[in-house]
């Protein structure tokens, strides 16, 4: 049997092929990429209609200290502002005050920084001790690192700023303030950042390496079904998550069930996808969400909120929206060239109306910004004007997306593009070798029909192993701890793709119908690659003779390499315990002349 590359025929695959997919799902952001290891800082979080101080909790009891969440707020967006009423003169030893667990519990290392930022008021003089603590199997709480507000006057509302250098290691630590003076306190917005973020931009870093590493090109964000909510009053809403940290509401993602303060909001999404050196793809709501929706007569609030959203990303200093985004930071405008209306809304009533709303407002501003439609447009033309359309392919099977990768094959050209912003193989697994071998055939597909897929993204990309809503996920994480699922490292096989050239594969062989192949070059400090990929979805191994034509004079054969992604069981998953259970990545020289 053998693989014969013409390496002499060749198209271009577009630059911006493969990306990233980012929702705000299985606690991927809030308690994930994003560092923040406060939950609910400003106290404002409200779970299905019901206001909540949780996660924080109470140290001591309720003879020696009275909570309540209350409207004395110094910020009025987010009114509510926690009062601490200490009723003891003797309090108990290391005081009384409250403690939050961050998210499952804050991973603190030895010898980093954590700043603290919090807003504080007494009018009782009060000081709070802020201390980082770990249990311990005993019950017994080490101390991690501590700081005092002895000095600072709280008498008025105050930002309390304060650096915490931790003595020890522990991944569950958590945060408390306690204090053992009677008397009254108010708090609010209280902040714990590692001081090593990604860029110092507050991305974690471990799991911005991850993204890193598959050398993006896109970066389509903030989800997903996260973007549409269960209702619009939960929906996201960009301008609501822009501004100070201090000042933004939160809000209750009602689909995934789960508060967020928002601190990675829409600037911090479009600066995570300039840090990854990838195009930012905006998702903004259509006015739509799972159970209610905007009617199109009605629909010219949301435009506005979307054309302000594209000057924010765009505009200069003088414009209304340019000017907060240079006040947060960045002066020069972000690469906004792409939005999505809306997630999965094509079957609704007013999308079609609310769309041409959307598109007609963006194309009269910004005729460069390429604008994709929720609509199919693969089995029957569009009856709108679109740049892109976007399609979403979760297969039950394994088997199911590797008959996919010859779907496009005969799709007509005309029309827009394509973006598949969701795939995935969702076989009830965790993400195992078999999910992703049907996966790699899938973008082999994808490679080829480029011309006509212009985009494409695995869903979703994270998982917090404390909150797997949703699975499989290309990355799995705890508080201190990453590991890529099989479908993680087959896109690790794809990232020279974008940009790159391909070329034409025969392949001649009994077992064709389970193999799948492409060939691609490309060029990197001046020196010239030629990658060959192959994915045998049989059973046995398959020997092939691999043949490649047209390659330039002077190819070194013999630096050429195997990389193989193999694993004892095809079904086997990786864990924190053996990352590498799933699958094998095997590197041998290859035997070329
Ligand atoms: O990727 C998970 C979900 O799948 C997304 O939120 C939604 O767009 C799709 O249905």
């Amino acid at each position: 049997a053998s693989l014969f590359v013409d390496s002499s025929k060749s198209r271009q695959i577009p630059q911006t092929l493969f990306g990233i997919f980012f929702e705000e799902i299985n606690h991927a952001g809030a308690g994930g990429l994003w560092a923040e290891l406060v939950s609910n800082r400003g106290f404002e979080a409200v779970i299905n209609n019901t206001p909540t101080i949780e996660p924080w909790s109470i140290i001591g009891d309720e003879s020696s200290l009275h909570l309540t969440a209350d409207r004395a707020s110094c910020f009025t967006k987010n009114i509510v502002a926690l009062r601490m009423e200490v009723l003891c003169d003797n309090c108990p030893p290391g005081g009384v005050g409250i403690y939050n667990p961050g998210f499952w519990g804050m991973n603190i290392e030895e010898g980093k920084t954590y700043n603290l930022v919090m807003y504080a008021r007494s009018p009782d003089s009060m000081e709070l001790i802020v201390s980082l603590t770990c249990s311990r199997p005993s019950g017994a709480l080490k101390n991690l690192a501590s700081a005092s507000t002895r000095h600072i006057n709280l008498s008025n509302w105050t930002k309390v700023e304060l650096q915490l250098l931790a003595q020890g290691t522990c991944r569950t630590a958590r945060l408390e303030l306690t204090t053992s003076k009677r008397g009254v306190l108010w708090l609010d917005q209280v902040s714990l950042m590692p001081s090593d973020t990604y860029k110092g931009h507050g991305f974690r870093k471990d799991l911005t390496y991850m993204l890193l590493d598959l050398k993006p090109r896109f970066l389509r964000f903030p989800g997903g079904c996260f973007v549409e909510g269960n209702w619009l009053s939960n929906a996201f809403r960009w301008k609501e998550t822009t501004g100070p940290w201090e000042e933004r509401p939160g809000h209750y993602g009602d689909v995934w069930n789960y508060w967020t303060d928002d601190g990675l909001g829409y600037y911090e999404f479009l600066q995570l996808a300039e840090d990854l050196d990838a195009l930012p793809i905006w998702v903004f709501n259509a006015g739509i969400s799972h159970n209610d929706a905007v009617n199109s007569s009605m629909i010219l609030p949301f435009v506005k909120d979307a054309m302000d959203s594209l000057e924010f990303a765009r505009g200069n200093a003088e414009s209304t929206w340019g000017s907060v985004r240079v006040a947060m930071g960045h002066p020069d405008p972000f690469p906004l060239k792409y939005v999505a209306i809306g997630n999965e809304n094509c079957g609704y009533g007013s999308y079609r109306g609310n769309y041409m709303a959307f598109y007609s407002a963006i194309r009269k501003v910004y005729p460069d910004i390429q604008i994709i439609s929720n609509c199919d447009g693969s089995s029957k033309a569009l009856d709108t004007p679109a740049d892109f359309y976007e399609y979403h392919n979760y297969t039950d099977t394994a088997a199911k997306l590797f008959i996919a990768k010859n779907q496009f094959d005969k799709t007509s050209r005309s029309g827009p593009k394509v973006f598949i912003s969701e795939y995935a193989v969702r076989d009830g697994h965790n993400g195992s070798l078999l999910a992703s071998l049907a996966e790699a055939a899938f973008l082999t597909g994808v490679e080829k029909n480029s011309d006509y897929i212009q985009m494409a993204s695995y869903a979703p990309m994270f998982v917090n192993e404390k909150d797997r809503t949703w699975s499989p996920d290309a990355i799995v994480f705890n508080s201190w701890q990453q590991y890529g699922t099989p479908s993680y490292w087959m896109q690790t096989f794809f990232r020279e793709s974008s940009g790159a050239l391909i070329h034409p594969v025969t392949i001649t062989s009994r077992y064709s119908d389970l193999l799948a192949a492409s060939a691609i070059t490309w060029q990197d400090n001046e020196k010239s690659f030629l990658r060959v990929k192959i994915v045998n979805f049989g059973s046995g191994a398959v020997n092939l003779t691999i043949r490649a034509t047209g390659l330039q004079v002077g190819v070194n054969t013999k630096r050429s390499r195997v990389t193989i992604l193999t694993s004892g069981n095809v079904l086997d998953e990786n864990s924190f315990s053996n990352p590498e259970k799933g699958y094998r990545m095997q590197q041998k020289p290859c035997i070329a002349s």
